[in-house]
């Protein structure tokens, strides 16, 4: 295997802490013997400091030259105030555009250990494993026109434009068909077709991928049900495959089933598996700088990067083990933890992972 290099974008808030955690499981692989070369970038806030815009050229030439990208979370109040084209979410939606990430994989799994830290029931959430596929390159996040007009009644108004292409639909169908070929056969689109005509063509079009994939049963709901069903009888999905806004909105729905949205790591692919990767929450800036933040999901996201972006499964599933072990051993941050249960920092977290991974060699 050639040398696969990676780019880190440390972000702002508990950002820098939780990926010094997945640095350090990098650095045991890569003693372990894996070829993997790291640098450091930035994006978000901290880019805007640095080099005064939150995707800055630098990082851009370094994410184009990066085999996959690991990024922590960005965005904090401190730049609240800044024109929107400058805000830290500006360079993450940069970046997706920028290396055409449409596939966005956000899986929702429950772990065992953590089923009392659901608000949900135990036994509606025990065993889950669905897979919201989003895209996340298209629709009414990047559609244009948008802005703010006069309308006819003089008045001001601000407005967005939500659309799909056939080719944007084919392909993320596709992944969602392949994607669940791997799984447990069973795609569910959801749409607002009652209501939207991008949600007619986008139902269209998945039907007709969907003949190419007849081992696989298709399923569709329009996107209010989901949410309803996700709390309801979440285990009845298996992979989920929607739009980029109902898509955003779903999954952080979806996240709170695994106990915590501290779990949950997440991958932007693009045509060719290049990817990039981080948890789904995001950069928590209440709690930075203090220790606190769980560095699970991050580390996770580590292993979605061996699996999707360099092939390697079985590094993947080494770093998932870790994972449950420490949760096993009744390692918690305060995000996970119970009343009554010892809580340990962010440091502590990664160490322990560490220290089971090393185990696991
Ligand atoms: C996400 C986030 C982003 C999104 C924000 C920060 C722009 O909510 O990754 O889900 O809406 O896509
Ligand atoms: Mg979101």
């Amino acid at each position: 295997m050639t040398t696969k290099k990676i780019l880190i974008l440390t972000g702002d808030g508990i950002g820098p802490e939780i990926m010094g955690e997945a640095v350090k499981v990098l650095e045991v692989l890569k003693a372990g013997g894996e070829a993997i070369e790291w640098r450091f970038g930035l994006l978000g806030g901290a880019a805007y400091d640095a080099e005064g815009h939150p995707y800055p050229p630098s990082t851009q030439k370094a994410a184009r030259e990066a085999d996959a990208i690991l990024l922590a979370a960005v965005g904090g109040p401190k730049y609240d105030e800044l024109p929107r084209e400058l805000r830290p979410e500006r360079g993450l939606l940069g970046i997706r555009k920028d290396l055409n990430l449409f596939a966005n994989f956000r899986p929702a799994l429950a772990f065992e250990e953590l089923a009392d830290a659901s608000s949900l029931k135990k036994e509606v959430i025990a065993g889950l494993d669905i897979l919201i596929l989003r895209e996340l390159t298209g629709d009414i996040y990047f559609g244009q026109p948008r802005g703010r007009r006069t309308n006819a009644d003089g008045q001001l108004e601000g407005y967005d434009t939500m659309h799909y292409s056939v080719p944007e639909i084919e392909r993320i169908a596709r992944v969602a068909f392949e994607a669940a070929r791997k799984r447990h056969k069973r795609v569910c689109s959801v749409d607002k077709e009652n209501v939207l005509e991008t949600s007619r063509l986008w139902r269209e079009v998945v039907i007709r991928i969907g003949q190419e994939y007849p081992d696989v049963e298709l399923t569709h709901m329009y996107v209010d049900n989901a949410a309803m069903q996700l709390l309801k009888r979440p285990k009845q999905f298996d992979v989920i495959v929607t739009g980029n806004i109902f898509g955003d909105i779903l999954s952080d729905e979806a996240s709170m089933l695994a106990g915590s949205i501290g779990m949950l790591p997440s991958a932007s692919l693009d045509a060719n598996n290049k990817g990039m990767y981080e948890p789904i929450h995001g950069s928590a800036p209440d709690i930075a700088g203090q220790n606190k933040a769980n560095p699970l999901a991050t580390i996770l996201s580590v292993g979605m990067m061996f699996r999707y972006s360099f092939g390697r499964g079985d590094v993947a599933d080494r770093i998932d083990a870790a994972v449950k072990q420490v949760l096993r051993d009744g390692y918690r941050t305060g995000d996970i933890a119970q009343p009554g249960e010892k809580v340990i920092g962010t440091r502590e977290m990664g160490d322990a992972v560490v220290a089971a991974l090393k185990r696991l060699a």
